[in-house]
């Protein structure tokens, strides 16, 4: 899309550090990544203090800032997309340096992915932050490697991806194009750059026909009904393999049905309020009897952050006579990444009626092809890891997205 402003680095000429110090604090932010994002912001706070004071102390914080921005620089992927557009800003805002991709595809209006891209620009301006997001193909191997070895990565989100079930039921050659050659691309780039820490964005969907709630990491997830499923549950296997392989530390992220400002157009939250708003009716599937774990775009994006900071790891008890579906001998894990309270798809849309104090004309019609009845996460696991859990009420949500589409499209 656009080319970033160079960004001058500090070189060992103006440093005010020995080589011992320098390689100490490496070492040391290296070590504690966890606490980085901390750091950062603490040093930032000390350098702002101290930057007019002493020429010198200004120059030695501008370094530490330059290392540990070498040391979490994040490649994402699908960056104008919905979760992608939240990550974006939060990791600019926390002063790391992102690379972001997307193909601004028109499987849903571009012009919104458009408007989140200048948004994230405005922010990383403010925060005097390079950034921008790369045109590109996630396929395109050619174009995705140069870009990438020009950026050395260290962590790499691969959020790009064709979305939704119901479309994979009617054009399933662009899953295979964008969720497998495309996600066989990411994780060659991974391999070849040594990247330490890749998440990508599976689904809860993986669960298929499993009618055993709620959904746990270790339930088989062998039976998915739709080829959307079958390409996430595809890339766990991929990544598994090169974490095997290649030791690259993976992590795939189960998202349960993420809703919230800036949201996805062909999902539910968004079509039913656009349609209410129009006085239009609604299809409501399942006659409204099925159930989704609705989990907030904030919750989710805390728990991706989260992750960033703390790599998966292998598991040394592994017993590979009873394999556990959950965990490996090699750095690959799965979460749940959901609210686990599950909402009746009626209640879901009485709760945007009462935000937007008008009644739905509702079509009652019968479930769809691909669709699950239930989605329920259950994630003690991922409390477990990162010492946190989504717990955003279901109405909470509703208001702020409600509030941001009437502000949006006014
Ligand atoms: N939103 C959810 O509820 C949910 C649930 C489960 C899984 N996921 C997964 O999370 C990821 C992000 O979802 P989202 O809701 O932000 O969707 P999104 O469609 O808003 O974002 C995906 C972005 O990737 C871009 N993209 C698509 N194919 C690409 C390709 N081949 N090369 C480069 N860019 C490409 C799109 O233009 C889009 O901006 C996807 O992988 C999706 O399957 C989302």
């Amino acid at each position: 899309m656009e080319e970033s402003s160079s960004k001058t680095n500090p070189t060992q000429d103006n440093l005010n550090l020995s080589n011992l110090d320098l390689s100490v604090l490496f070492f040391a932010i290296k070590k504690n990544l966890k606490k980085a994002s901390l750091v950062v912001k603490s040093i930032e706070c000390i350098r702002l203090i101290f930057a007019l004071k002493t020429k010198s102390v200004a120059s030695w914080f501008s370094n530490i800032n330059y290392l540990i921005e070498k040391t979490m620089k994040t490649l994402v992927t699908g960056a104008a997309g919905f979760i992608g557009y939240h990550l974006t800003k939060k990791l600019i805002t926390n002063g790391i340096k992102v690379l972001g991709i997307d193909n601004f595809n028109e499987y849903y209006d571009p012009k919104l992915k458009q408007s989140r891209y200048e948004n994230l620009k405005k922010i990383a301006n403010n925060f005097g932050v390079d950034f921008l997001i790369k045109n590109v193909s996630i396929e395109d191997y050619s174009k995705l490697k140069l870009i990438a070895e020009e950026f050395q990565p260290k962590r790499v989100v691969n959020l790009a991806a064709q979305a939704g079930v119901r479309y994979s039921i009617e054009n399933p050659s662009s899953y295979v194009q964008s969720n497998l050659v495309g996600f066989g691309n990411i994780l060659e780039i991974c391999r070849s750059l040594k990247v330490e820490n890749l998440l990508y964005a599976s689904s809860s969907s993986v669960y298929g026909g499993n009618t055993k709630t709620p959904f746990k990491e270790t339930d088989s997830v062998d039976h998915p009904i739709s080829l959307y499923a079958a390409s996430k549950k595809a890339n766990e296997l991929m990544a598994h393999t090169y974490s095997h392989l290649y030791g690259l530390p993976a992590i795939g992220l189960r998202l349960f049905t993420v809703y919230g400002p800036w949201g996805r157009p062909d999902m539910a939250l968004f079509k039913f309020t656009k349609s209410i708003i129009a006085g239009e009716p609604i299809e409501v599937y399942n006659y409204g009897e099925m159930k989704r774990d609705f989990t907030y775009i904030d919750d989710t994006i805390e728990c991706i952050y989260r992750l960033l900071n703390k790599p998966a790891c292998l598991d040394k008890s592994f017993d590979s006579k009873h394999p556990n579906p959950s965990r490996s001998w090699s750095p690959h894990m799965v979460f749940n990444i959901g609210n686990s309270q599950p909402t009746k798809l009626i209640s879901f849309i009485e709760a945007i009626e009462s935000e937007l104090n008008i009644k739905a004309i509702k079509k009652l019609i019968k479930i769809q092809p691909g669709d699950v009845n239930t989605t329920y996460a259950d994630t003690s696991l991922l409390e477990s890891w990162i010492n946190y859990k989504p717990s955003t009420h279901i109405e909470e949500g509703i208001e702020k997205f409600t509030k941001w589409y009437l502000s949006y499209y006014r």
